[in-house]
């Protein structure tokens, strides 16, 4: 195909940003980046935990890839809402899904809609300060609090209600999440795994950090570290598995210090219900045994653990877009190798990266090579790709105006970043998140002004 080939990514997370990279490096490809929020970055900038600072410098290293000549960032356009993938297609020769798995899994137990208990999802953006955040919806009075789930997002959750006012002073967290979070009343944090500790998801890293906290003492019963046939192999062949064993079983040995909180690791105890009148009060679990083959049975006891505050932290889940295949079951769009599939064949002009196209596992460097697999798909199928017909860069910019979106360009999220940091600045921090999206909007109408 001669000529610049118009590539719509829609996502600007990890592997929307990834797809950019490998796709800019070609001369002969423009690419714009489209995001629903006003904010580039996805889950980096609203779901990696804000104490992780060496992680969120990589928007530093993203942010090179949206400066680059042929990549531009719209802002404040989603796909479905503000333009249908049918009219993209008259201003793209390609798009590629890059929209990731926004929602939380449920536990589908009775009382889990109670008031107290929330999904773990809910609580990160609002301790993002994501826009879409209620700004009031965690007040943090209860004492005892439970997160079901042991992956890594289980440890961040847990680790942000444990650490001190003082410890997430160095973070970009709004004003009124950190004020909550400092005059938080949870003394004891209990962190539930359904399957044994050979089984939990967690990485070692993210693991010993919470042994590292100022606050906080964490607890392990020895007698809940047991492993069945399939637990042993996973100590002998896995070093994750192996690593973490090793710190659960320091731990289980470990005297208390007397710290004002706790947080107790559990393992083999599966929710079965969320107990209380009006809200929540306890979780009831059912005692579960190793199979061994790396399954649970349930014993019938019943174990049940106070708590004004649920946190169910057990996985992500993707959402179909308007006009685009969906696989129900697995919840990501159907492909192979990153070609979207419609009715069994491959559909012209239409990729997917990231966890829309895998699945919500995998860290932000898994969407690196995913997303080289899909470009190079994209890239070899280029010649054969339908021309849309309108390729003028600025008629997609006029056609959403006209409809009355208001693309946030990367002037505009520059803006957004100077005030930020200029909040941070005044207040002796680095940066201060924006939350309210009328104030980001703001933020970025003075790029227009100035
Ligand atoms: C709470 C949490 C913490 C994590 N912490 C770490 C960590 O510390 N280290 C690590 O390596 N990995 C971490 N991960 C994993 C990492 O965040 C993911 O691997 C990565 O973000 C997936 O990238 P993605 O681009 O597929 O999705 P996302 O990052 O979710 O990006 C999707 C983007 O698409 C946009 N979008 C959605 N729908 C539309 C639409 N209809 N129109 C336009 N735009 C749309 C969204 O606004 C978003 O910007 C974490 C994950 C979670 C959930
Ligand atoms: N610092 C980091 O690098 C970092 C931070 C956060 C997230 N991430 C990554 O982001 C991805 C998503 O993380 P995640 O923690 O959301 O997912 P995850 O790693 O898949 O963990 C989900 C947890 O929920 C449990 N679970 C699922 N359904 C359950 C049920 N009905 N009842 C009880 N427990 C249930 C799972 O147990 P079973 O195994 O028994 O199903 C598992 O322990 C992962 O790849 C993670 O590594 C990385």
């Amino acid at each position: 195909m001669s000529g610049s080939v118009r590539v719509a990514v829609i996502g600007s997370g990890p592997s929307g940003l990834y797809a950019a990279d490998e796709l800019s490096k070609h001369d002969a490809v423009s690419v714009d980046v489209v995001d629903r929020l006003p904010c580039p970055y996805g889950l980096l900038r609203y779901g990696v935990a804000p104490d992780h600072l060496k992680m969120k410098s990589l928007e530093i290293t993203l942010r090179k890839i949206l400066e680059r000549p042929r990549v531009r960032f719209l802002g404040g356009v989603e796909l479905g809402t503000s333009i249908s993938v049918d009219e993209l297609r008259k201003y793209y020769d390609a798009m590629v899904y890059a929209t990731g798995s926004p929602v939380d899994r449920r536990l589908s137990i009775p009382g889990e809609d109670l008031p107290g208990s929330f999904s773990a999802t809910t609580f990160v953006a609002w301790y993002c300060g994501h826009p879409d955040a209620e700004v009031d919806a965690f007040t943090l009075d209860a004492r005892s609090a439970v997160v079901v789930g042991v992956g890594n997002v289980a440890v961040d959750v847990a680790r942000i209600l444990a650490k001190t006012a003082h410890e997430l002073g160095v973070t970009d967290m709004p004003d009124h999440v950190l004020k909550v979070l400092g005059a938080s009343a949870v003394s004891d944090i209990h962190i539930v795994g359904r399957r044994g500790p050979a089984q939990a998801k967690f990485t070692t890293k993210e693991l010993r950090e919470l042994g590292e906290l100022a606050n906080a003492d964490v607890v392990v019963d020895p007698a809940e570290l047991v492993l069945d046939e399939a637990g042993k192999e996973l100590v002998e062949t896995n070093k994750t598995v192996r690593r973490n064993l090793e710190t659960l079983q320091e731990w289980s040995t470990r005297s208390q210090r007397g710290r004002p909180r706790r947080i107790h690791l559990r393992f083999l105890l599966a929710p079965v219900a969320v107990l209380g009148t009006g809200r929540v009060e306890a979780v009831q679990c059912e005692r579960n045994e190793l199979d061994g083959s790396g399954g649970v049975v349930g014993t019938g006891e019943t174990v049940t653990l106070p708590a004004q505050l649920l946190l169910r932290s057990v996985g992500y889940r993707g959402l179909p877009l308007p006009g685009v295949p969906f696989d129900e079951r697995s919840g990501v769009i159907p492909h192979v190798a990153g070609r979207v599939q419609r009715n069994g064949s491959t559909a012209a002009g239409e990729y997917v990266v990231g966890w829309i196209k895998r699945g919500p596992t995998g860290v932000i460097g898994t969407n690196k090579g995913d997303a080289k697999e899909t470009v190079e798909r994209l890239l070899h199928d280029l010649d054969a790709l339908p021309r849309a017909p309108h390729r003028e860069p600025d008629m997609i910019i006029d056609r959403l105006a006209r409809q009355g979106v208001g693309v946030v360009t990367w002037a505009g999220w520059e803006a957004i970043d100077a005030a930020e940091q200029a909040l941070g600045v005044a207040a002796g921090r680095t940066r201060i998140k924006i939350a309210n999206r009328e104030a980001l909007l703001t933020a970025a109408a003075k790029a227009l002004a100035d």
